[in-house]
């Protein structure tokens, strides 16, 4: 693969930006290094080494309706003929809150934001609000945006005892007083939901959860767990805050609170919702969502909230997906690529399986127990990152763009969008056929 300008770029940017990047999440790690983009199409990437790739990264999620969508372009250039308003909401935003509590009608007001850090902040400050109460439990290993309320357990992996563990922060800068409001429970694990529930009982304001937890590969959450979890809430008079936001719009019927047939108090969606765009929303019950400002008691604004690029962007990928078929493709695509992956697999002797929801999904190298996937820390005794590593490695020699976000012995979450032809589903293979008979030696 050529990356001579990408690497003169990645020195340039060293002068001027920890890393030599705009985030830390732009270095894939199985590489060491960040790609330079020029552009992007449908479902490819073109390097600044005008190198093409089939993309399987799909902007960490975002990109689930692929690069340069032409109903995407359009209402974004009908936005900025307006004047790419700011600070005022419009008519396009009130089609858009129609348009989007018909595909999620579990959320019946909403507030806008523009990133799932934000949204998970203002759906904790919403549920303190509300309910008067301080604590908030967490699952161990899922993720919700970097800040202070919730970066705990994601990366660190301290032991469980009797289902509960120590709330470690993720980063650096967290100050011990924000940890003390946060407990930590293991996904799957209702009886330690309800141990933590009762020893901080008439003080837990939330409980927050990724119903399908991308960020520990695509560990689902059992439905009688997420069902336990809404009559805990319900009984001690707890939010229940689903983080929405990678599973949003992701598959039908209403992302996973319809798959899960169970309404949250607080739901929040990023990502795909803007396909691209900068949008974010925390949505939830009205009665709920009454609580916010100036109605209400809890502040949850700001100068870039319902900005209008945001929700011209939404409103086009909201109505694509209320469109009938819309998810057919989605779930064809799929289902040739995954199967077409195990495939190649059991051919080369390679251990692993391929664990999916909609347009999202997690390669699990080394094992291949379903099972083993509801519980990370069995999974990441299984879990071969130097198979991973591999594949990532042999992948981008080949032309598929796929990431990593860590080092850890967790798959990364990878995707695809709604532009992948089952053509392409043709290509990867075929590329996949290759990389994976050359890691046949690290058998
Ligand atoms: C489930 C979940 N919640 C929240 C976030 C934070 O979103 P953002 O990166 O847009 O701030 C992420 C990001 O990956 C996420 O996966």
């Amino acid at each position: 693969m050529k990356l001579e300008r990408s690497h003169e770029l990645w020195e340039e940017g060293k002068k001027y930006m920890p890393s030599g990047v705009s985030a830390g999440g732009r270095v894939n790690v199985a590489c060491g290094m960040p790609h330079y983009i020029d552009h992007a199409e449908g479902a490819r990437l073109y390097t600044v080494d005008n190198q093409e790739f089939i993309d399987y990264h799909g902007g960490s999620g975002a990109s689930m309706f692929g690069h340069k969508h032409p109903r995407i372009q359009a209402a974004l250039e009908e936005c900025i003929e307006k004047g790419f308003l700011m600070n005022y909401d419009t008519e396009k935003t009130i089609e858009f809150a129609k348009n989007f509590t018909k595909l999620v009608p579990t959320v019946e007001k909403f507030r806008l934001l523009n990133s799932g850090t934000e949204s998970t902040m203002a759906a904790i400050r919403i549920a303190r609000g509300y309910t008067g109460k301080d604590i908030v439990i967490k699952l161990d290993g899922h993720f919700h945006g970097m800040h202070e309320m919730v970066w705990y357990n994601h990366n660190n992996y301290p032991p469980i005892v009797d289902g509960v563990c120590e709330t470690v922060p993720d980063s650096a800068g967290i100050p011990r007083a924000f940890t003390d409001l946060i407990k930590v429970a293991e996904s799957n694990n209702l009886e330690a939901v309800a141990k933590l529930v009762e020893k901080y009982k008439g003080n837990v304001a939330a409980i927050i959860i990724e119903p399908i937890c991308f960020n520990m590969g695509c560990s689902m959450m059992k439905p009688e767990f997420v069902r336990g979890i809404r009559e805990i809430c319900d009984a001690e008079g707890i939010c229940m805050i689903m983080d929405e936001v990678i599973t949003g719009l992701r598959f039908r019927p209403g992302s996973a609170a319809g798959f899960y047939g169970v309404q949250p108090d607080i739901t929040t969606f990023a990502k795909a919702l803007g396909g691209g765009a900068s949008i974010s929303l925390v949505g939830g019950k009205a009665k709920v969502m009454d609580i916010c400002s100036p109605g209400g008691i809890v502040g949850v604004s700001g100068t870039y909230s319902g900005n209008q690029l945001g929700v011209y962007a939404a409103n086009a990928c909201v109505s694509m997906a209320l469109e009938d078929g819309f998810y057919d493709h989605i779930e064809a695509f799929g289902s040739k690529l995954f199967s077409g992956m195990e495939d190649l697999m059991k051919k080369h002797g390679l251990p692993g399986h391929v664990s999916s929801l909609g347009a999202r999904f997690a390669i699990y190298w080394g094992y291949e127990d379903r099972e083993t996937d509801y519980d990370l820390r069995a999974s990441q005794k299984l879990f071969r990152r130097d198979l991973a590593n591999a594949f990532i490695n042999g992948a981008l020699d080949r032309g598929l763009y796929f990431h990593s976000y860590w080092n850890a012995n967790i798959p990364s979450h990878c995707g695809f969008s709604v532009q992948h032809t089952l053509a392409d589903a043709d290509i990867t293979l075929e590329k996949m056929d290759a990389v994976m008979a050359d890691m046949k030696k690290l058998l």
